[in-house]
């Protein structure tokens, strides 16, 4: 049976601790697994911008000794044309041994998948998910931290249209970390990442921030992720010295931004004054990348900056992914089956859903999140 990767939560904290164990072997050694895939062909379709994701799985399925076929420039794939995801899919899965996918539509791997007899890996679908980044992250915490148990991590910028930390969120509280995050007004993580958090055993509260006076402004409202078995009280966090371990930033995301959002407040610059700040002292700053105006460049040489070592992780992480997608390291265990689906669902009216822009090839499915709303089984918004 293929497998797909998907969504951070198909995976089992036995498979991510895997992966995570298989790429340090794998950086440690990259020579070792030269043959890994030898004769194997990935096929990668970017039908959004990339540099770092695409040619770090190029250079991964390389580095196994298998071969690549892309289309990596959306105005030249038949995407343009006005050819569908599901017609583009049918075809490619009989090109190739497995199917990398980015694509600006939250769902779209999930009914790539449905429909390819191949393997497909999600490489980000619109703002929903990003799990492969995710695996690079914690990865990469594990090497910089030691370890992701309790750690303490702030998600710092844009988290509603972000999804890099869709996926991080849930997988850090898995992994006994706490989060904080804290957003421009209005790019708050979406409702369905913090049910997942919850789902998971995990507990959540928005609180006022104290510690960082001098550098937001004042005392800005955060929402505390806390992972199972520690519970979540006071109003008030008190950032206390040294407590911060990991400072992930990302961009605003204006492709996704809604038309008259211009106004946005951006939160402050990344930078030394920033990190001298009692709190920060310790953390390491990571950013999925690309920056655009969120760190500032005097930065770059703090040993604290992380950012370019985790976009290297990258490489020997997607080795570890295709490896177990594609047959060569022990496979990833079966998908969890997940809330039951909810029969005669009305449609999805996100629109950057692929079941609203492809209503052809993907049923109209949902499920009921904890507080009973249903949700919609292909982005996860809200169905009324
Ligand atoms: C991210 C993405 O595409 O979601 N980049 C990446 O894959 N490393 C983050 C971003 O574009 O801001």
């Amino acid at each position: 049976m293929k497998r797909d990767l998907i969504a951070i939560g198909d995976l089992s904290d036995r498979d991510i601790l895997r992966l995570i164990a298989q790429a340090g072997d794998i950086a440690a050694d990259p020579k070792a697994f030269s043959r890994a895939l030898d004769g194997a062909l990935l096929a990668t379709l970017f039908l959004e911008p990339s540099t770092r994701t695409r040619l770090s799985f190029e250079a991964a399925m390389l580095r196994l000794g298998g071969r690549v076929i892309t289309s990596a420039d959306p105005k030249t794939s038949s995407a343009a044309k006005g050819e569908t995801l599901a017609d583009s899919i049918r075809m490619i899965g009989a090109y190739a041994d497995a199917i990398v996918l980015r694509h600006p539509h939250a769902g779209a791997a999930r009914l790539a998948a449905r429909l390819s007899p191949v393997p497909v890996v999600n490489a980000g679908d619109g703002g929903h998910e990003h799990p492969t980044q995710t695996l690079v992250d914690l990865f990469t915490l594990v090497r910089e931290k030691g370890r992701l148990d309790g750690l303490f991590v702030v998600l710092y910028g844009d988290l509603r249209f972000g999804r890099t930390t869709h996926s991080l969120a849930r997988a850090l509280t898995r992994f006994g970390a706490t989060v904080l995050a804290l957003s421009e007004p209005g790019l708050h993580l979406p409702d369905y990442v913090l049910d997942g958090v919850r789902q998971a055993g995990g507990s959540v509260a928005d609180v006022e921030v104290s510690g960082l006076e001098g550098l937001v402004g004042g005392r800005p409202r955060g929402t505390l992720l806390a992972p199972p078995g520690r519970a979540v009280g006071n109003a008030t966090l008190f950032l206390a010295p040294d407590q911060v371990d990991a400072l992930y930033v990302t961009r605003l995301q204006k492709e996704r931004l809604p038309s008259g959002s211009g106004g946005l407040r951006a939160l402050p610059l990344i930078d030394r004054v920033f990190l001298e700040a009692a709190p920060f002292r310790r953390a390491v700053v990571l950013h999925p990348l690309p920056r655009v105006d969120e760190i500032h460049r005097t930065l770059d040489d703090d040993p604290r900056a992380a950012y370019f070592r985790q976009a290297a992780a990258g490489v020997p992480m997607r080795m570890a992914i295709l490896g177990a997608v594609l047959g060569a390291f022990p496979p990833l265990e079966a998908p969890p089956t997940g809330p039951a689906p909810v029969l005669d669902a009305p449609p999805c009216g996100e629109s950057a859903c692929i079941a609203a822009t492809e209503p052809h090839a993907v049923p109209a499915e949902a499920f009921a999140a904890p507080d009973g709303r249903l949700r919609c089984a292909w982005c996860e918004h809200p169905l009324d």
